[in-house]
């Protein structure tokens, strides 16, 4: 790991987390519920509706840490991290990024909406969240939110856009889930051309588009949806994912040419054993 790492340099913290304005989340209601009726909605400047959900939040996953522990170390690790995406970004481009680990159960779901949730603070960037993890959706669980119309059905054409794009407990913030899937045809999914045309539309209408990814070392998705994005992080599993998988992701990723942005160490724990996560900016050298 300690190979990789010099690959990886960065000063990590050092941006200013910035106000953690209120998130609206309730403790009131169930959070799969409707939509707001009051007011009626009306469309954002990106032409997407402004419907919220209210959310028993006690529900959602307890590694949400952006819901649970708005404050918390881990938290403002994720605002660390949201200020160095902002600073790689001066000219405000908007940006289609995947999340994505070398192996299975290192965090990307888990990151992918932490990120998206202190990205939509303060309703300054419209924010969308995609699950495109066939074979292993988990947004729309840990969220709460109906698992179809999705992705898959969006990229089948027997969706629009407006059908997956479901609401959250920020006006700014909307998830793609991963839809309705059958086993065959994970590959072809993300394979389908019709993928770059679904990821640009995001790109125009959503400040911020996360992706959350299959292992690029597991099966070849990552390697289809990369060319159509503008940037990955890497997530690695501190003390658990071998050195030799995090550099195959990263040849992997290289292959296609997307930008790495960085890494993300999940559940790193300091010296006294406070567990957080901490992300470094990735400058690549060829040694
Ligand atoms: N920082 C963290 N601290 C504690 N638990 C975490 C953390 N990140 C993830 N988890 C937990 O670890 C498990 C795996 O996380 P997650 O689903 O985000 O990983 P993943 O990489 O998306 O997995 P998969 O490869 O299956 O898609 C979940 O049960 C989640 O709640
Ligand atoms: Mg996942």
């Amino acid at each position: 790991m300690q190979k990789v790492m010099q690959k990886v340099r960065g000063k990590f913290g050092a941006e200013a987390a910035g106000d953690a304005p209120s998130t609206g989340a309730s403790t009131s209601s169930s959070f799969v519920a409707e939509p707001a009726q009051t007011p009626p909605p009306e469309t954002l400047d990106n032409g997407v509706d402004d419907r919220t959900i209210s959310w028993d939040a006690s529900k959602l996953d307890p590694a949400l840490v952006t819901v649970h522990e708005r404050y918390s170390p881990t938290a403002e690790q994720y605002r660390s991290l949201r200020a160095r995406l902002l600073n790689m970004n001066p000219r405000h481009v908007h940006q289609t990024t995947i999340i994505t680990s070398s192996v299975p159960q290192e965090g990307k779901s888990v990151t992918t909406i932490n990120l998206g949730m202190v990205m939509a603070e303060g309703n300054e960037r419209k924010v969308c969240l995609v699950d495109a993890d066939f074979r292993r959706a988990s947004i729309a669980r840990m969220l709460r939110i109906p698992p179809s119309p999705g992705f898959a059905d969006l990229i089948r054409g027997e969706a629009a856009l407006a059908d997956v794009l479901h609401p959250t407990h920020l006006p700014n913030l909307k998830v793609i889930t991963a839809g309705s899937v059958s086993g065959k045809e994970y590959g072809e999914l993300v394979g389908a051309s019709v993928v770059r045309t679904i990821l640009a539309e995001l790109r125009e209408r959503f400040d911020y588009s996360f992706i959350d990814t299959p292992p690029v070392n597991t099966v070849s998705d990552v390697s289809m949806l990369a060319p159509h994005c503008d940037g990955a992080i890497i997530v690695i599993e501190m003390r658990r994912t071998p050195e030799p998988s995090v550099q195959e992701a990263v040849r992997t990723l290289q292959t296609t040419n997307v930008k790495i942005l960085g890494c993300l160490l999940s559940r790193y724990d300091d010296e006294r054993g406070h567990y957080y996560e901490r992300y470094y900016s990735y400058y690549y050298t060829s040694e």
